[in-house]
């Protein structure tokens, strides 16, 4: 872990993409209130946002998320990339990402509240997104044994820490006014229309229908793949190698069941509800 990952309170972060300077650089953000923040614990989704929030915000036009690629089009602030892509001069609204926890958000953001979608997605799913995405990239440590990796997601010994920390903090927000939750599974089960609808009115767009569905094709996961500029196909293959598997790997709901054993999602149901026994959110997952 130590080779790889800076710990940053009390959470790991990849080295890869992070240093001591980009995490001053968020820490001394300056938000906007007409600011957009997508906000996810990695593997939840934040790709799919990456695509669906640019063609809202742009009334649907390709050229949202066909000339950047998503980490320049809705950069993470705490990345090293951040600082280079001159965010102090785009216009508003800008569209930003981050994968930190709501307790490590910088002082701009409890003073200007900004708008956030917070994308959250069955933990068993992320879990087995994960343990397919560590074993791609070269940059995070590689998951070993499955059970292992439960013990250590179950644990929040990977990436940006405990997933039950993540959503909890950020259900559990103070204001809650300019935060929008949504799940993976309602985009994956409702009609896209719907989400794409529901984000246009939280941002207080207008859009008619044909607009929406036309987006909604667009984010679909198979069009999303042949996307260039959001299937991380130009990240080098030393980096990530989606030879193995892609990053825009399955799309689907429930693929925990072909990873962990019956006993395994036992033991991961029994965590979840004793960590997020306080919590009073319906979840949309099974
Ligand atoms: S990351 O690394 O945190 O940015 O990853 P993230 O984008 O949050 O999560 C990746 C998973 O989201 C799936 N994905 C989609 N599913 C359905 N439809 C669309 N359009 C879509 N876009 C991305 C992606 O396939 C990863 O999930 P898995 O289960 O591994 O397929």
């Amino acid at each position: 872990e130590a080779d790889l990952y800076i710990l940053y309170k009390g959470v790991y972060v990849p080295k890869a993409v992070h240093t001591p300077e980009s995490l001053k650089y968020y820490e001394e953000f300056t938000f906007r209130p007409d600011d957009v923040i997508i906000v996810t614990y990695p593997k939840s989704g934040t790709t799919w946002m990456q695509e669906i929030l640019p063609l809202t915000i742009s009334g649907g036009d390709p050229s949202s998320v066909e000339t950047l690629p998503n980490w320049d089009r809705v950069p993470w602030l705490e990345e090293t990339r951040a600082s280079n892509l001159n965010l102090e001069e785009r216009p508003s609204p800008r569209m930003l990402t981050t994968h930190l926890h709501y307790s490590m958000m910088p002082p701009s953001f409890f003073q200007v509240k900004p708008k956030v979608i917070y994308v959250m997605r069955n933990p068993k799913d992320v879990f087995t997104s994960s343990y397919h995405y560590y074993n791609i990239t070269s940059f995070l440590v590689k998951p070993g044994p499955k059970s292992e990796f439960l013990q250590k997601f179950l644990d929040g010994k990977v990436i940006f820490g405990s997933w039950f920390d993540h959503v909890k903090g950020w259900l559990n927000a103070e204001e809650k006014q300019h935060i929008m939750y949504i799940s993976y599974e309602e985009m994956i089960k409702q009609d896209l229309n719907d989400s794409v609808s529901r984000i246009a009115r939280f941002l207080g767009i207008n859009l008619n229908p044909e607009v929406i569905k036309k987006i909604a094709d667009k984010c679909l996961f198979e069009n999303m793949k042949n996307n260039p500029m959001s299937n991380y196909s130009v990240v080098p293959q030393e980096f990530m190698d989606q030879t193995k598997c892609q990053f825009l790997r399955k799309g689907v709901v429930g693929d925990w069941k072909n990873l962990l054993t019956p006993e395994e999602a036992k033991h991961f149901d029994a965590v979840f509800k004793e960590k997020m026994k306080d919590v009073k959110y319906k979840f949309a997952w099974d």
